[in-house]
């Protein structure tokens, strides 16, 4: 009996393959039928027959009014912002520390050298945040690329809040400054323990 019971109850339960013009036995629903749309879909309640709703003219959602172009759009007037809108604090560094080695250091490394984990194992490599040309870019530019993306890197804008990404731009200025130091900024007194 012990090896014929699982057989019969197999028999009962799983005759999926099988095709009937009779509704099927549910004995557990799940949530096989639910009152939705799904995106995209087409619907009966609208005239214009669309389940998908635009949002009503001239309104905007709650938290949603993105006014201030410099800190959401990383630009005004078609000019990238100059300086990072949020003030640098050690706060907003380690802030930026932390979601640079989440989102960018796969691809460029914790330190910005371009020879992350990704670039080891494939042919897809990252540009380095040392190059003369990223250390140019206005910290605007450096937004919009983490936001956008650029040729073959993918944008972050789903991955990171506006705010995370001022937090970033601080961190790669951070680290552009780590390798970029010149005995100048070593103080004086100092200079001679330098090997
Ligand atoms: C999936 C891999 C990947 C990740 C993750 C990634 N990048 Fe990149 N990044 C690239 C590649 C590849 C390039 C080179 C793009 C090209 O020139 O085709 C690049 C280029 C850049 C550039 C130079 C753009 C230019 O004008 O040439 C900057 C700046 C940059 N990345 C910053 C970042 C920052 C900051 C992050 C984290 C938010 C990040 N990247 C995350 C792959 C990545």
């Amino acid at each position: 009996m012990r090896r014929v019971l699982p057989f019969l109850m197999t028999l009962l339960i799983g005759c999926a393959g099988q095709t009937s013009r009779k509704p099927p036995i549910e004995i557990f629903a799940d949530m096989d039928r639910q009152p939705k749309y799904k995106t995209q879909a087409a619907g009966a309640f609208f005239a214009d027959g669309r389940a998908s709703r635009r949002p009503v003219a001239g309104t905007v959602a709650q938290g949603q009014l993105k006014e201030d172009a410099i800190f959401y759009a990383g630009a005004e007037g078609g000019m990238y912002a100059g300086r990072n809108p949020l003030p640098v604090t050690r706060d907003l560094l380690v802030q930026g520390q932390e979601r640079f080695n989440i989102s960018c250091a796969p691809c460029h490394d914790r330190a910005g050298s371009g020879r992350g984990i990704v670039g080891a194992r494939s042919m897809w490599l990252a540009t380095s945040l040392h190059d003369q040309r990223i250390k140019d870019m206005v910290d605007g530019e450096l937004f919009d690329v983490i936001t956008h993306g650029r040729r073959s890197m993918p944008g972050y804008r789903f991955q990171t809040s506006e705010q995370e990404r001022w937090a970033i731009v601080a961190y790669v200025r951070a680290l552009q400054r780590a390798t970029s130091g010149t005995l100048a900024d070593v103080p004086e007194e100092l200079r001679q323990e330098l090997r």
